[in-house]
């Protein structure tokens, strides 16, 4: 296996707006960034993903861009960005920026252009449709974020795409006119000197045109509603192409990271788009372990909660990690800005939320495939106890209390209780710093509540703990360093039946390191495969004391015990 910087890395991912205000206005920004490099380097990582920092009038938190070349007037000035990225860089950190060109935002001047009239040059530049044959729109998709995909445009008398909100217009990969533009921002950002991109939803770029040029139906399986429409646009026929060809004219010309956000990605497909000789990117966000907890098929979508069972995260990871061996590379998340706080949702978030935290950590940085670590995840932070809809910032989350309770007079309880375990609120909160009333984000009112937990976990009281979270985040990032076999070491599951044990070898060469880890919050009887020969163990890294005169082929594991130790 080819050895790059890149697969060494730990990324640990800022969402700007929650990170730390400079001015008292209630947002993080980019002076704030800034503030607080030294946090980044005391934990060690290696890169750093921006989530978009463009200019965008915020429908969805700047995942709706209105001018790719220019900063959103909250975060700051591209003179503020240039001083985050210089101060970055002189830490040895890299910049990788978030690139969302699935969509614009609807304020976009292309967007504007594009649909006063038909004739317009940036016409072409979103994708337009008549009328369904019966009237209303041209086909049954739902968007991410509830309604119909299409939204009508009296001006031009079509409807244009949205995969998400009405103000996020999906653009048209298929005009090369785009494309080039795509590429020339690239470019821009690239030749500022960032070191990367982190891709948004982009295998949705490609759409599955049919011969007469019509978007076909989603398959119905919520019978009598709009369909979701994700898995009919993921991976469409032209997406290789097109991201060969953004190889070819960007990312080839720099010494690049690149993650593809990728919903419904399949191991195929995680192998076409990743593999070093035809592929196009170095690696992909699966989603396939962020859908344990959903019922499949269910009305509410990713809202239709369900507890997740250690069986099925086994398999999938295996099913990952085995399959792209040598053909392509992992990336390995447990949290980001969508997603619910992985020690709320895998763990436990009352007594045991600091030995669960490390437990998900210590099994994160085991596998194969570059870390990803999201903000406030190095604390364990948890889930935020939303009261109502009043507490709500998302437009994801507004809007689905709004159809199911408003419109569709569902149970309140039932929908809050969805929202609270799975909405990407829980990710936005403050980051916690210290122990003040804003915990050290903002001297102002923030934009969204700080959760008030935030007397006990903080970045301050974590510094001074040794067994915090935190400093087990740092030890892990720090023995990745040092471990080969962590990085390229091959991964081998043991015990794959074992109901509340999670175990396995990565080995390279001659070195076999064991990771072990107890999903539940009881003990667990761990026994070693008679068919691994060790005399000697040593301890690498575990969330509680160790005894060594403990023998490692037959023991109990406390509750969400996590172990790495070296096999010899
Ligand atoms: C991605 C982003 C998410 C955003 C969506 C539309 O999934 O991570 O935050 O809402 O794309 O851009
Ligand atoms: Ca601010």
């Amino acid at each position: 296996m080819n050895r790059s910087w890149w697969k060494e890395s730990v990324v640990y991912q800022i969402y700007p707006r929650s990170f730390q205000d400079s001015n008292g206005d209630g947002i993080g920004d980019l002076p704030g960034i800034t503030s607080r490099v030294g946090h980044l380097k005391t934990l060690g990582v290696d890169v750093v993903w921006l989530s978009p920092v463009y200019r965008s009038p915020n429908d969805d938190n700047g995942y709706d861009i209105s001018d790719y070349r220019d900063i959103m007037a909250e975060f700051g000035t591209l003179a503020d960005f240039d001083t985050m990225l210089e101060a970055l860089h002189r830490h040895g950190i890299k910049l990788m920026m978030d690139l969302v060109v699935n969509h614009s935002s609807d304020e976009h001047a292309w967007f504007r252009q594009a649909r006063a009239s038909r004739d317009n040059p940036y016409h072409d530049y979103y994708i337009w449709r008549a009328p369904a044959d019966g009237g209303g729109p041209p086909n049954n998709w739902e968007a991410a974020f509830g309604g119909s995909a299409w939204e009508w445009n009296e001006a031009t008398g079509e409807y244009y795409l949205h995969l998400f909100s009405k103000k996020q217009p999906d653009l048209n990969w298929e005009n090369p006119r785009l494309r080039s533009e795509v590429y020339d921002l690239m470019h821009f950002w690239l030749g500022k000197g960032v070191d990367g991109f982190r891709m948004d939803v982009i295998n949705m770029i490609s759409k599955p045109y049919g011969p007469d040029g019509r978007l076909p139906d989603a398959p119905v399986v919520k019978p009598g509603f709009l369909q979701p429409a994700f898995g009919a646009v993921t991976n469409g026929p032209r997406l290789l192409e097109h991201l060969r060809e953004m190889k070819r004219e960007v990312l080839r010309h720099y010494d690049c990271i690149t993650v593809g956000e990728a919903p419904c990605a399949t191991t195929r497909q995680g192998m076409e788009l990743t593999n070093e000789q035809g592929g196009a990117l170095n690696m992909l966000f699966q989603f396939e372990h962020m859908e344990l907890d959903s019922v499949p098929g269910h009305p509410w979508g990713k809202w239709g909660c369900k507890p997740f069972e250690l069986r099925d995260l086994k398999a999938s990871m295996t099913r990952w990690q085995d399959e792209l061996v040598g053909r392509g590379w992992n990336s390995l998340y447990l949290s980001n800005h969508d997603q619910p706080r992985p020690v709320s949702r895998f763990g436990d978030d009352g007594a045991q939320r600091v030995v669960s935290a490390k437990m998900l950590a210590t099994f994160l940085h085991g596998l194969q495939g570059t870390p990803y670590v999201y903000q406030g995840e190095e604390l364990g932070m948890t889930n935020f106890p939303f009261r109502g809809p009043e507490d709500l910032r998302d437009i994801e989350s507004i809007n689905f209390w709004r159809e199911a309770v408003d419109g569709r007079g569902e149970d309140r309880a039932a929908v809050l209780d969805a929202i609270r375990r799975k909405g990407r609120d829980n990710a936005r909160t403050p980051m916690q710093w210290d122990a003040t009333p804003n915990a050290g984000f903002t001297s102002g009112t923030p934009w969204i509540a700080v959760n008030p937990n935030h007397a006990e976990i903080n970045v301050a009281a974590e510094y001074d703990d040794p067994d915090s979270v935190f400093q087990h985040y740092r030890r892990l990032i720090a023995l990745r360093r040092s471990q080969p076999a962590l990085v390229y070491g091959r991964y081998r599951p043991i015990l794959a039946e074992h109901p509340q044990i999670y175990a396995w070898l990565r080995t390279l060469y001659d070195d076999r390191l064991l990771v072990v880890c107890n999903f539940t919050a009881s003990p667990a009887e761990f026994r070693l495969p008679d068919e691994l020969d060790v005399v000697r163990w040593p301890l690498l890294i575990a969330n509680y004391a160790v005894d060594p005169a403990q023998d490692l082929r037959c023991f109990a594991l406390r509750p969400y015990e996590a172990r790495i130790h070296r096999l010899q």
